[in-house]
């Protein structure tokens, strides 16, 4: 942590530069964003909890269809799960979607509506955590807390040039102090809004862009030749192999799929029936005879495969379309018939919507 503290004592008197040259930066460059426009706190909310979960880029779409479907936070309060799931469907990480509608609930029936305007009282609503919760104090509410995300990170290890893992919570806080010591100078949403631009346009995880950096001549990274070594994090957790294989079963008019249980991944969401192997070894004539009563009478014929990456898991699926009826299969738990059309069908996961479009 002696880093930090050298670093503060040289940077304290170039502050407030710092900050005039990046807001002035920001103000200039900002991309036109529909909750930029707007201190409405449920935009703010719902952009940050997206943003959270997926780029710019990615999330646009999304923020639009949820402000379509649910144009405030009453609307959203009073949907169904299953249809907040599928407003969500694709984005992954679906316990953020659940948590997003308990949320909802909360700041519209226990709270008439206003959202909490401190970091504190923001992070005791499910999904809002630290850095959430200062993003959208300061953005909505003008709280003078500091964002530290993934880009801010980025910027502000190499503006100090910490070798440090930007992951371990001893580093964490010393770069939301460093920081804090800043946000004075500017309006704390428009201050946080710029540090996360600037990593998202400028200080690029490979090759940053320093030539157009409105801080590069404060850089210690850049002084010394070592932006693109930077943020340096700790290592990964192993990551978990496992191999599902699907049973697609459908007529013209209908496919049978089942409703995954809690206490794995994609709790709640809809899949076809599955089995998963212990090991890629395990080949249809080894599982079949578990899962259909008559498996000589069924043909059985490979569709697709597809690598999935989740956080710490590697899932290797295969989907199998089998001649067979529903009532042959020989499951654990309830299947379901639904017709083949898009908007009837309930929420998948985003290994499933794969499937489905790509066929
Ligand atoms: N990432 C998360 N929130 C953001 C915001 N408000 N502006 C830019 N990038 C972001």
């Amino acid at each position: 942590m002696g880093n930090f503290f050298v670093c503060k004592m040289i940077f304290c008197r170039f502050m407030q530069e710092i900050v005039s040259n990046i807001v002035a930066w920001y103000l200039k460059n900002a991309r036109d964003l529909p909750w930029r426009n707007t201190r409405n706190p449920y935009s703010v909310w719902l952009s940050e909890v997206l943003l959270q979960q997926t780029r710019v880029n990615q999330g646009l779409p999304y923020y639009e269809k949820f402000i379509v479907h649910f144009p405030t936070i009453h609307h959203l309060a009073q949907a169904s799960e299953d249809e907040v799931l599928k407003t969500w469907q694709g984005l992954g990480y679906y316990s953020r979607a659940r948590n997003l509608h308990k949320t909802a609930r909360i700041v519209a029936e226990s709270l008439q509506g206003n959202f909490p305007q401190t970091p504190e009282g923001l992070q005791k609503l499910p999904g809002l955590g630290p850095y959430t919760a200062a993003a959208i104090a300061s953005i909505a509410f003008n709280y003078p807390e500091p964002v530290l995300d993934g880009n801010v990170a980025r910027v502000v290890s190499r503006m100090l040039d910490i070798h440090e893992a930007v992951d371990l919570p001893s580093v964490k806080k010393g770069m939301i102090e460093w920081l804090r010591g800043q946000i004075a100078y500017a309006e704390p949403g428009t201050f946080n809004q710029a540090w996360m631009e600037l990593g998202a346009l400028v200080c690029l995880p490979a090759r940053p862009l320093c030539d157009s950096c409105p801080i590069a001549s404060w850089c210690m990274a850049r002084q010394r030749g070592t932006a693109e070594e930077l943020p340096v994090k700790k290592a990964k957790a192993k990551v978990r192999e496992r191999w599902f294989h699907y049973l697609h079963l459908e007529n013209e008019n209908a496919i049978w799929l089942v409703q995954r249980q809690a206490g794995d991944i994609w709790e709640g969401l809809w899949e076809f029936p599955m089995y998963e192997a212990a090991s890629e070894k395990e080949v249809p004539s080894d599982w079949l005879p578990k899962l259909v009563a008559d498996p000589q009478q069924v043909k059985i014929s490979l569709q697709r495969r597809f690598t999935h990456l989740l956080t710490h898991q590697r899932i290797h699926a295969s989907f199998w379309k089998l001649s067979t009826r529903p009532e042959n299969l020989r499951l654990q738990q309830p299947i379901f018939e639904f017709p083949l059309v898009q908007e009837e069908l309930p929420a998948l996961h985003r290994l499933m919507d794969k499937y489905l479009k790509a066929n």
